[in-house]
């Protein structure tokens, strides 16, 4: 949500910043903005729309700036115009300054500054915080002990309330940016005569693998070849430098033509990094290194919370079908968004676990803290190493299933499944679930990058069947027990990325008002994986057929369907349960991507959306 890159070194800032924000523009991107310093001036640029457009505009410019910051927005305050694109200058012109998040104090102190004089030229929240910096710079004596810049700053950040992380240059100041975060990320990179800032390790990655993760409250001072940091009450801050582990070429897009698409084909070798060596010896059960728990303190746990927002609450609650049905616990699954304001009353011996694959999205960072504070052990299953609920959460389990950059979450969510798997059988194995049950279990999940392998191999059947239902505009998924969160996450899909209005409910809730929509316009997509429920899935399926709507149905190999029922079949592989919703995912994928791309739809960049929600 809103990606910010900066910079100060001996390159040419404006490559370095452009190349950084394209990487980043996965977070908002409905337009894009470029300061740079050189000799006492501010150079502007911004458009309405993607980098490259950004990009197109500032080509021609011969740019000799050492120093600049930059951009790439998903609107929060004001619509998506020139005006209210990223940098924010000051009225007199000598501030410029990026931010991520929302202050929620605005409207009073607009309110003080236009009294003072100055005057404001956009509908943002962000515009009142480079004039009030503008205001303190105007107060501070020169030549005093701090940077004059840096103290307008930190002044300024003391007054406002809400969510931001910021980078900050000032025309009078050729070799200095102050960079803060409070609630929206913000990292450090430390690279060979040069600093950078940037919302995530994408931005700045390709520079250098030395980051500093700043934490909330903490305001950074970058001049020419260094750095410090301190909090808002200048207390100051020794900083830890990591190394991060991120190999730049997992990101490009390669051969594909999207990275949905490379994303979704990915999965084998995703799924197979979520195992790789978290078996334990005797072959019956899971193990993780990073959970902080001992198996003593999880035998005492009753109950288990789940929260996540998107794909990540559709796995959550794919986890409470696998661990309710492999551990025994009992599993609650809520949105972060509504846990956060609800107090809900929690067990003493509840174990509270997130779900994310930013590591970054607000609402599930505000549910992890609350939890934090209410004393729960509290831990998170993500993908991005070092991100904010990776290093708040008191463990955890890292997917290490490689940057994801299309927008519609693929391979994370079924790494999160995989992984689900993996603790429900842990968990089982702590409780009641045998030796030779565990042993089963994790033959069953060593065969999940291979069935996934075979589904990915029948793509273009699955094409075919998306070119065929690809100008429907009303879809419904019917899914029962472990299914019902894939088709949840089936419709979420669809909607996503293609705009097509699609519901998904389990499969007997049809009945209960859903069956009301079924007609030769909507097509069902039904999934008919277990055997257990596969009558009442026919049933479902005639119900549909006999008010004139066409079935898609989604079968495992042997849950076979009388001649003629479904109007279209895709067939999964037979497979242990544990693996069966994570496998039964990616045909969901491949229809939801192919039907998008016939409709020409921007599959990677869906309007309105962000992959990372940073803000409320
Ligand atoms: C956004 C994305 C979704 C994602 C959700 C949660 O809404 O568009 O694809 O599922 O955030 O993201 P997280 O990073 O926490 O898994």
């Amino acid at each position: 949500m809103c990606g910010i890159v900066g910079y100060l070194g001996g390159g040419n800032a404006t490559g370095i910043l452009l190349e950084g924000l394209q990487r980043l523009e996965y977070r908002g991107y409905d337009s894009a903005g470029l300061a740079t310093s050189h000799r006492g001036s501010l150079q502007v640029a911004k458009r309405v729309g993607r980098v490259k457009k950004l990009a197109g505009a500032v080509s021609g410019q011969t740019s000799r700036a050492k120093l600049g910051i930059c951009h790439t927005r998903w609107a929060t305050h004001g619509g998506v115009t020139e005006e209210n694109a990223h940098p924010h200058l000051s009225c007199d012109g000598k501030i410029a300054l990026v931010h991520n998040g929302v202050i929620e104090n605005y409207l009073p102190i607009k309110k003080f500054l236009q009294s003072a004089g100055f005057t404001f030229s956009s509908q943002t929240d962000t515009e009142i915080l480079s004039n009030l910096i503008a205001y303190h710079y105007r107060k501070e004596p020169e030549g005093g002990e701090t940077s004059r810049l840096f103290e307008s700053v930190r002044k300024s950040l003391r007054q406002v309330e809400g969510t931001y992380g910021i980078a900050v240059i000032c025309a009078d100041c050729p070799s200095e940016i102050i960079g803060a975060r409070n609630g929206s990320p913000l990292i450090l990179g430390v690279g060979r005569n040069e600093i950078l800032l940037a919302s995530d390790v994408a931005g700045l990655v390709s520079r250098t693998a030395k980051v500093v993760y700043l934490k909330d409250g903490e305001i950074v001072h970058v001049r020419e070849g260094d750095f410090s940091i301190s909090t808002l009450d200048a207390e100051a801050i020794r900083p830890v430098i990591d190394e991060v582990d991120w190999d730049v070429s997992e990101s490009a897009l390669g051969h594909y033509t999207h990275y949905m698409l490379k994303e979704i084909f990915d999965q084998p070798e995703a799924l197979e990094n979520a195992m790789r060596g978290r078996f334990a010896r005797d072959g019956s059960t899971a193990k993780f290194g990073g959970l902080n728990v001992t198996p003593q303190e999880l035998r005492q746990i009753d109950r288990i919370m789940f929260c996540g927002c998107g794909t990540a609450w559709h796995a959550c609650l794919s986890l409470e079908f696998l661990i309710e049905k492999y551990a025994r616990i009992p599993v609650e699954v809520e949105y972060a968004s509504e846990f956060r304001y609800r107090n809900a009353p929690l067990d003493k011996n509840t174990l509270f676990m997130v779900v994310s694959q930013s590591g970054e999205t607000i609402d599930t960072l505000a549910a992890l803290r609350e939890s934090k504070r209410k004393g729960y052990t509290s831990l998170a299953i993500t993908n991005v190493v070092g991100s904010t609920i990776a290093r708040e959460s008191d463990g955890g389990i890292y997917q290490h299933a490689g940057p994801e950059i299309g927008v519609a979450s693929t391979k994370a969510f079924t790494s999160q499944l995989l992984l689900g798997a993996m603790l429900a059988l842990y968990l089982g194995r702590l409780r009641d679930m045998s030796f030779n049950d565990g042993v089963e279990f994790v033959e069953g999940l060593k065969t999940a990058p291979e069935k996934a392998g075979a589904i990915l191999r029948h793509c273009n059947q699955i094409k075919d069947i998306a070119l065929k239902y690809a100008r429907k505009n009303d879809f419904l998924f019917l899914g029962r027990l472990s299914m019902f969160p894939i088709a949840l996450e089936g419709a979420l899909k669809l909607k996503e990325i293609s705009y097509i209005h699609a519901e998904g409910y389990p499969a007997a809730e049809m009945k209960h008002g859903p069956i009301a929509l079924v007609s030769a316009d909507c097509p069902t997509l039904c999934f008919a994986t277990e055997k257990d429920t596969l009558s009442k899935v026919i049933s479902n399926m005639q119900e549909v057929k006999a008010r004139n709507g066409e079935v898609i149905a989604v079968r495992s190999d042997s849950c076979r369907l009388p001649e003629g029922l479904a109007d279209d079949e895709i067939v999964i592989p037979d497979a242990h349960g544990a693996i069966m919703p994570l496998l039964a995912a990616i045909p969901m994928q491949l229809l939801s991507y192919y039907i998008a791309v016939e409709r020409g739809c921007d599959v990677d960049k869906p309007r309105n959306l962000a992959k990372s929600v940073t803000v409320e």
